[in-house]
């Protein structure tokens, strides 16, 4: 894929059991340009005990992007959900304490792999799971409000100037009112001087998630000038709530006809992307995972599904297919 695609293809691999598994190394070198750790970059993991980064597993994973000639993004710097305990129990005893660590983090993170990783998901999900407002069940806004957001794009910027800086966050692509308040975040931003320079779009699709919706947000998104980022792309055929554990299962086998109409919605959101993002802003196209079997979905939701290009035995499926006629 990665030799016909205009931008970078890019998939997110947890390092463990990746770095252990070769022939996840062989398709993962062949077809993508683009690495993305599905959870060592995060905060529980570079820090998950007061005053102690942890960067070795990075560290291995530079290394590897090194040797196979490919970009290494970072997933992500502030998150909700993968803000470690001991951090939460501290700025709750002592919210004066959580803007000087939030700085320090980032500057220490991000300095040290300055020049080497090209872009970060600055913040992630920093907004509502469905429609318009911040995020309030996050020890960052609960603390700091919605400021904090903005300052980690300052402290990501100082420590890196080159890098390229995204806001990343799920279901914008179908959930209007949580589109349009992103934007107008984001253009209040760009207003102001944040220093951001994109927006990530998850795009955890379902096959019933219409195109023309896709195509227009992405398009008013595109318009903003900033780099655009299909960043966690999978598409189900079931559904969920959004929650650990809030699948609903409403297929429970695979069949050619499903596998047919997969392989069209890839192809499909690959051409909207090329169509309606202009190439100069075309970031790339990274998958959450390639394969069905690691599929974060199964495990997180609780339900069967297929939503990746390869299948359990690490064969490429009809989707496959349908993304490399779509990126051609
Ligand atoms: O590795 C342990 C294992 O030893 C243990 O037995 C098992 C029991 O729960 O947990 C395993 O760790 C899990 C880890 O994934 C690796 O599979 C964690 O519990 C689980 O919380 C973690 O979930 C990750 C989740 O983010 C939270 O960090 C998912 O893999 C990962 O795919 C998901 O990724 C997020 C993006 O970062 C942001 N956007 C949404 C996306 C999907 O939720």
């Amino acid at each position: 894929m990665r030799t016909v695609s205009n931008f970078p293809i890019g998939a997110a691999m947890r390092f463990l059991p990746f770095s252990d598994d070769p022939e996840l190394q062989r398709l993962q070198k062949h077809h993508f340009d683009s690495y993305t750790a599905g959870n060592d970059m995060k905060m529980y993991n570079i820090m998950p005990k007061e005053g102690v980064f942890d960067f070795s597993v990075t560290d291995a994973i530079l290394e590897y992007t090194q040797e196979n000639d490919q970009r290494l993004f970072g997933h992500n710097l502030i998150w909700h959900s993968s803000t470690p305990p001991w951090v939460k129990e501290k700025a709750r005893e002592n919210p004066d304490w959580l803007s000087s660590f939030m700085k320090s983090y980032i500057s220490t993170y991000v300095g040290r792999y300055r020049s080497f990783v090209h872009g970060w998901d600055v913040v992630n999900e920093g907004l509502r799971t469905k429609g318009s407002g911040y995020r309030e069940d996050s020890i960052w806004y609960e603390v700091l409000g919605s400021r904090y957001i903005e300052q980690a794009f300052f402290y990501a910027h100082e420590a890196d100037p080159q890098a390229v800086l995204f806001y990343n966050d799920f279901n914008i692509e179908r959930d209007l009112e949580k589109f349009n308040f992103m934007i107008d975040m984001v253009e209040d931003f760009i207003e102001r001087g944040v220093p951001i320079s994109g927006i990530g779009f998850q795009m955890h699709i379902r096959m019933d998630t219409p195109n023309g919706v896709i195509a227009s947000t992405l398009q008013r998104a595109a318009a903003t000038g900033l780099q655009i980022h299909l960043s966690e792309v999978d598409i189900i055929f079931n559904r969920h709530d959004d929650t650990r554990g809030g699948g609903l299962q409403i297929r429970t086998s695979l069949t050619p006809e499903m596998e047919k109409a997969q392989a069209q919605k890839y192809y499909d959101l690959a051409m909207i992307y090329r169509s309606v993002v202009p190439s100069d802003q075309q970031y790339g196209i990274t998958l959450w995972g390639f394969n069905d079997r690691d599929t974060w979905i199964r495990p997180f939701f609780g339900i069967q599904d297929w939503p990746t290009i390869y299948d359990e035995r690490l064969q490429p499926k009809p989707a496959f297919f349908g993304l490399l006629n779509g990126l051609r």
